[in-house]
């Protein structure tokens, strides 16, 4: 089955928003198979959020990833890549579809509730990032 890697950020977390964002994707029939509540170091945030070292949020980013804690998690499902970042809509929450996570959640461009990975490369690693103990199959 594929695997994506999801994070409920820590607005949603703070929100108490864990238990229902989790009910979303397993009555879309995904299955969460790995998970674990971590408040990560800045170094941590910084890592993940690589590839957007150079953009003028980067700094903000990645000090509220780091604030407090967060739910990483391995997602597994048909084209659960695509199925999950359907499920959690568009990066704005003032434009993402009204049904989807951040459409109902999200409070901002930073506070958007949730992190899918964008591609099964990605995918493969940020699970190792998050989750250097874990063997993949
Ligand atoms: P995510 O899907 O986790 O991956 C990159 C993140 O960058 C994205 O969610 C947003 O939270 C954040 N982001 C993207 N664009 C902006 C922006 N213009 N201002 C602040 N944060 C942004």
């Amino acid at each position: 089955m594929e695997k994506t890697f999801v994070i409920i950020k820590p607005d949603a977390m703070e929100r108490r928003l864990m238990g229902e964002i989790i009910s979303i994707y397993e009555k879309k029939g995904l299955r969460i198979s790995t998970l674990k509540i971590t408040k990560p170091s800045l170094e941590l945030a910084r890592r993940h959020y690589q590839e957007h070292k150079d953009k003028p949020f980067f700094d903000e980013l990645t000090a509220y990833l780091s604030r407090s804690e967060l739910c990483a998690m391995i997602v597994e499902g048909k084209n659960a890549v695509a199925a999950v970042r359907k499920i959690n809509g568009g990066t704005n929450p003032l434009e993402a579809d009204a049904g989807t996570i951040r459409g109902r959640f999200g409070l901002s461009k930073t506070e958007n509730s949730i992190h899918s990975s964008d591609s099964q490369e990605h995918a493969e690693e940020e699970i190792k990032l998050w989750f250097p103990e874990f063997q993949a199959d």
